[in-house]
Order: C-alpha cells, then sequence, then structure tokens
C-alpha cells in the first residue's frame, strides 16, 4: 500500500506540472504505460497471495482508474486554453491579403473624364509632350512678340537636343495640350470631336496651387461652317455643363462664361462652374478656358478662312480632382505619399 501511495504522489506532482500536450503524453505514458511503476506493480500481483491480491489488487486498480481519469482531465484544459504549437496553427484560415497596387487618382480621373466624353462621342487623342515652338506658339496665333508667351514660362530644349536642320523649330516641353489642335488639324479634315488628355510643364515656382508640370484636356470639335449642328458657343457651354455635371455628380452645376483672352480663340472664355457639393458649392471657381477657334489657326493647318466653325477648351485635371475631392495641395499628387494615395484605392 505504501508503494502504492508513492506511485499516486508521483504522478499527482507531474500532472500539476503539465505544460502542453507534448508534456502531457510524456507523463502519460511515464505514469500509465506498458514501463510504468504502476502497470509493473500490476504485473506483480500474480504472486502476492490471494488475500493480498484482493485487497491490494482492488486498490491498485482504483489508483489507475483516478489517474487515467486525472490525465483526461488534465487533456482538456490544454486543449481549450494553453495549445500546443501544433494544434493552435489552424491550416484552413485563409492566408493573409497581399497588399494590391491601385490606380493613381489622377488616373482614375482621367479615365472618368474620357468616358463621359467618349459617350459624347469624341475621340480620345494623344500627342507628344515634347513639341515644337510652332506647334505650342506661333500655328495658336502666339507670335514671338505676343505678350501670351509670357504668361507661360517655357522649359525650352537645349539646341544640341533639339538636333535642329534648317527648317526644323526648336523644341520644348508643351505649356499647354493646344498644340494637338494643330497636329490633329493638319491631317484630319472636319466633323470632328476630340479631347486630348496628357502631361503640360511651365517653368514657374511650385506652391500648394502651382506644379511645373500638371495634366490638361484639351477639347476640339469642328464642322464645316453653316453645316447642321456646326458647333456654336452655346453648344460649347451645353457640352462643358453636361460634362461638369457628370463628372462631379452634381445635377446642380451651373457654368459661366466671363469674358476672356486666348490667341487661338475668339471669343474667347473663362469657364466658371457653380453646383451644389464639393469644394465649389454655391462659389463661381474658373475650372477652364474656352472659346470659337480662332480663324487664323484654322489658316495655319490648312483649312481656308471662313470655311470652317468650331470650339476648343482646355481645363486642368488637378484643379477638378482638387474641387472634387476637397484636395487643399496640388503637390501631393507627385509626392507618392501612400497616406494620400491610399484614399482613392
Ligand atoms: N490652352 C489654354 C491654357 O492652357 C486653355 C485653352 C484651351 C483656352 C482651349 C482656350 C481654348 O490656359
Amino acid at each position: 500500500m505504501d508503494q502504492l501511495e508513492q506511485i499516486k504522489q508521483a504522478a499527482l506532482k507531474d500532472l500539476e506540472n503539465l505544460r502542453d500536450l507534448a508534456t502531457h503524453e510524456l507523463a502519460r505514458v511515464q505514469h500509465l504505460g506498458r514501463g510504468s511503476k504502476l502497470s509493473e506493480f500490476l504485473r506483480s500481483l500474480k504472486d502476492m497471495t490471494e488475500d493480498d491480491r484482493r485487497k491490494i489488487g482492488a486498490a491498485a486498480n482504483d489508483l489507475r482508474k483516478e489517474i487515467e481519469e486525472k490525465f483526461t482531465q488534465a487533456r482538456e484544459k490544454f486543449s481549450d486554453a494553453t495549445h500546443s504549437v501544433r494544434d493552435w496553427i489552424d491550416v484552413t484560415m485563409p492566408s493573409r491579403r497581399p497588399q494590391r497596387g491601385h490606380l493613381h487618382p489622377l488616373t482614375i480621373a482621367q479615365n472618368t473624364i474620357n468616358n463621359i466624353f467618349s459617350a459624347m462621342g469624341f475621340r480620345i487623342i494623344e500627342g507628344p509632350e515634347i513639341e515644337t515652338e510652332f506647334n505650342n506658339f506661333d500655328a495658336l496665333n502666339i507670335p514671338a512678340d505676343h505678350p501670351a508667351r509670357d504668361m507661360q514660362d517655357t522649359f525650352w530644349l537645349k539646341k544640341d537636343e533639339r538636333r535642329r536642320t534648317k527648317d526644323e523649330w526648336p523644341l520644348l516641353l508643351r505649356a499647354h495640350t493646344s498644340p494637338m489642335q494643330i497636329r490633329f488639324m493638319q491631317v484630319h479634315q472636319p466633323p470632328f470631336r476630340i479631347i486630348v488628355p496628357g502631361r503640360v510643364y511651365r517653368n514657374e515656382a511650385t506652391d500648394a496651387t502651382h506644379e511645373f508640370q500638371f495634366r490638361q484636356t484639351e477639347g476640339l470639335v469642328v464642322d464645316r461652317k453653316g453645316a447642321l449642328g456646326a458647333p456654336t458657343l452655346a453648344n460649347l457651354k451645353g457640352v462643358l455643363e453636361y460634362f461638369f455635371r457628370q463628372y462631379f455628380a452634381d445635377p446642380n452645376v451651373a457654368v459661366r462664361f466671363n469674358a476672356s483672352y486666348f490667341p487661338f480663340v475668339e471669343p474667347g472664355v473663362e469657364v466658371l462652374i457653380c453646383g451644389s457639393k464639393g469644394k465649389f458649392a454655391g462659389k463661381w471657381i474658373e475650372v477652364a478656358g474656352a472659346g470659337m477657334v480662332h480663324q487664323k489657326v484654322f489658316e495655319k493647318v490648312g483649312y481656308a478662312h471662313g470655311e470652317m466653325q468650331g470650339f476648343a477648351f482646355g481645363m486642368a485635371l488637378e484643379r477638378l480632382v482638387m474641387l472634387k475631392h476637397h484636395i487643399d495641395d496640388i503637390r501631393l499628387f507627385n509626392e507618392s505619399d501612400l497616406r494620400f494615395l491610399k484614399q482613392f484605392s
């Protein structure tokens, strides 16, 4: 009986020190397995007298049951609280999601703009960012001594970068998308409706509202004068009004034209909008330049004077996105700061 008590105490002591399923299994085998003291004791019963066997045998079997129960209880504790590593990993759990990239807010906005104009029958045309002085200025009725050239400080390419031949024009980074009016009209005959999205460059100091690189969307609609539905200033206003209502998802956007001056349009206007949403709610904000294409521009691309009629407009992409999303610093678009960019995923 003393021996049984020792076996019991040793088992109880180990039961108290179990840490996880692995130590539990080790201790269980040690105290209940074939090689355990208890099994050895039970095997020795056959050598005892019948009297002893009855008495001690019953006590030994009771002890085995007791220890077995204690180990079973201890196991339950481990399976719902302190798990072993093997039990703790849930292989059916979905893995951690990899980070996915997404489009830049300006790309998203440009796609939206392209879709709105596409639905109105506009083609989307792109052109080079390195332009000739002719396309950027002269063909747009901005001669060398014209003050309009100072309105946009130009990035000129160095002479050797120009690879000039005698009749080639100096090269520059386009200051607006309007030179694509020239390129397109040189090789197309009206009627047509196009928009030209793209980057433009101006040699200016940067601040919250100025970048030396930004994006514009140019629009150009031309048809023969006298053609049914030849584009008018009223059409221009209607197209822009429809566009801004779609872009800002605001049916209350109103468009106003203020008289303005651009050498390549006559009359020229500044386009202002006022709506019920966004940063321009209840306020008139200038968002574009526009007007009827100047006859001198038509002549430069080879159309006869008075033969064609059309309107053009140009607007800065960043401006629209800033108004729509209450962004107060244009430089955020080019800083690659994920805290900013992720808001547009
Ligand atoms: N190109 C002008 C600018 O960059 C905008 C404009 C385009 C104005 C077309 C009139 C017509 O400011």
